[in-house]
């Protein structure tokens, strides 16, 4: 996750001389990228390069990313009345450069490395549309979920129906697999989740499938959620590392695979340390088919890249 990101030392020299979203934007800069920890790594999938907030750009809400902030929202919702006036968004054309980028990706990979498509889940679009950006407690989103509750449902089922369509679209474009990042959901209690927000992703996650192209449902602090947030959809749950990921399957049930576990902090600890966490993730799995090995979430930028080849040489057999 993050597999191309500031991390990698070609990421950053592209990243001098074009913006982020320059290189979302640009589709064969989008497919140059994708490809590079493929080609530095060998891992066994490609995650577009892509982020998830870019349907904020045709929805009208502004969008910059800075090196210190993040991602930032310059006309965030506020009120109930903005949820009614936001213009439909058609992925086909309003987000074309994605669907080229999935087009110009596919046909660069080398066989049989798989390419991920994704999007974010309504729930994590609709706290960076109310907050403006990265927020420590949702002040603002649970605000205006428990004050404006009509509001709030229309919102997450625009937001649905515009990253349903836009995870199929990609599908269809050549995508082997989507993936829908829920990052922010573990914020909510489990019965706040199931009226707010389940629903909605359910919805997003119906619209998604395509025969033929399975869906990884990702989450972090899920651990009080994951029943409905796998009863939500998805062939593959994602899951973080705070709970150990055999405790996780249990809770998830036979019926999915499952996507996880190790904390990215985990790669800056020492060697010795960072494989005895590599390894205990694979005891946990047990051999079990469908276990995807993963982070719990992105790499950080402070990662160093011996680390990430060591764990793809671990998880390999070596
Ligand atoms: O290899 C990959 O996974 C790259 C593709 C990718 C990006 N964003 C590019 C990106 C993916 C899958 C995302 C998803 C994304 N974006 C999520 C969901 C996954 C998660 O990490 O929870 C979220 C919440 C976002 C929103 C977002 N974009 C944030 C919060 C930030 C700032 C993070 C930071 O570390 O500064 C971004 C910027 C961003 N998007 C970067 C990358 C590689 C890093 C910034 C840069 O290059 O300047």
């Amino acid at each position: 996750m993050r597999q191309a990101g500031r991390y990698l030392p070609e990421y950053r020299a592209l990243r001098q001389k074009h913006s982020l979203l320059e290189l979302c934007h640009r589709p064969e800069l989008a497919a140059q990228v994708t490809l590079q920890p493929v080609e530095r790594l060998g891992v066994d999938a490609a995650i577009l390069f892509a982020d998830i907030l870019l349907p904020f750009e045709p929805l009208g809400l502004g969008l910059t990313f800075t090196a210190v902030e993040g991602p930032q929202i310059t006309r965030p919702i506020r009120e109930a009345a903005q949820v009614f006036e936001l213009p439909p968004v058609d992925p086909a054309t309003d987000l074309a450069y994605v669907l080229d980028a999935v087009r110009a990706t596919v046909p660069a990979l080398p066989p049989p490395v798989p390419l991920i498509g994704f999007a974010g889940a309504p729930f994590t679009l609709a706290s960076y549309a109310i907050e403006g950006g990265g927020t420590r407690n949702f002040v603002l989103t649970k605000r205006f979920m428990y004050a404006e509750p009509v509001a709030w449902h229309e919102l997450m089922r625009r937001l649905a129906e515009l990253v349903g369509s836009y995870l199929a679209a990609q599908a269809r474009a050549g995508a082997a697999a989507l993936q829908l990042f829920d990052s922010w959901v573990g914020c909510l209690s489990p019965a706040d989740y199931a009226t707010y927000v389940f629903p909605h992703s359910q919805r997003a996650l119906q619209l998604a499938s395509e025969p033929g192209v399975p869906v990884i449902h990702f989450g972090t602090d899920t651990a009080t959620l994951l029943g409905d947030f796998a009863r939500a959809g998805g062939d593959v749950i994602g899951v973080d590392w705070r709970i150990p990921l055999d405790v996780a399957w249990e809770r998830i049930g036979p019926g999915h695979a499952i996507q996880g576990n190790l904390d990215p902090a985990a790669l800056l600890a020492p060697r010795a340390d960072l494989e005895q966490r590599v390894r205990d993730i694979l005891t946990r799995a047990a051999g079990r088919p469908g276990h995807i090995f993963n982070l719990g979430h992105g790499v950080l930028p402070e990662t160093p890249l011996e680390a990430v080849q060591a764990v793809v040489e671990w998880v390999h057999g070596g």
